[in-house]
């Protein structure tokens, strides 16, 4: 039996996509379902292209995790991945799913990490500070945002005329190339 996937992500969903795209033809590992809390997010559109079902959930229904919990059970979630999802999930879920969850974090944590640390204030925060280097760290979700036990980080060098834009774009080929080997490697462990 393949060890099923959800992924949760609540924007653009490019590292959602990559992942879809690695597991596809894979008989270990299935994608078999996208969660959002953001119905107009562009993940949406994504997932219809793949042809990969979607759920929609409000902040209510991620926090009190019975609907949700009933969705996940009922097609027989193995794994939750987090690519870009931006609100803390509960104790609950979390304690639901013990060492079954990963989110891909773009900053070398424990730096950058933390309430309000996600996306491009990340990386405005990285340049402001001076850092000589960035990158991207996946790791098991604990009740601690950003605290979860490292299952791998990466580096990139930043140039003394790096914008926010051109950190973006080296943090995402990062997470690109990177996440879905890693997800392959931590469930063939499990
Ligand atoms: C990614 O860079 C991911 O690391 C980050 O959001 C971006 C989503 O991009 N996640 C966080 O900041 C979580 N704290 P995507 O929607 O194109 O995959």
């Amino acid at each position: 039996m393949p060890k099923k996937l959800a992924i949760f992500a609540s924007g653009s969903g490019s590292n959602a996509e990559n992942i879809c795209n690695y597991f596809a033809e894979s008989s270990d590992i299935k994608v078999v379902l996208i969660c959002t809390n953001r119905e107009d997010a562009f993940i949406v559109k994504r997932a219809n292209k793949l042809n990969i079902p979607v759920y929609i959930f409000t902040k209510y229904e991620l926090n009190n995790f019975v609907d949700l919990h009933k969705k996940l059970q009922s097609i027989g979630v193995d794994i939750v991945i987090l690519a870009g999802f931006l609100l803390k999930l509960p104790a609950i879920m979390v304690d639901s799913y013990p060492n079954r969850i990963i989110n891909i974090h773009p900053s070398l944590l424990p730096k950058y990490g933390g309430k309000g640390m996600y996306g491009s204030n990340i990386h405005k925060a990285v340049i402001k500070n001076k850092e000589t280097e960035s990158g991207i760290s996946i790791h098991f979700v604990n009740q601690n945002y950003d605290e979860g036990k490292i299952i791998l980080q990466k580096k990139c060098s930043i140039s003394a005329s790096e914008s926010v834009e051109t950190l973006i774009h080296k943090i995402h080929k990062l997470e690109h190339n990177y996440f879905p080997g890693a997800i392959e490697k931590t469930i063939k462990k499990l």
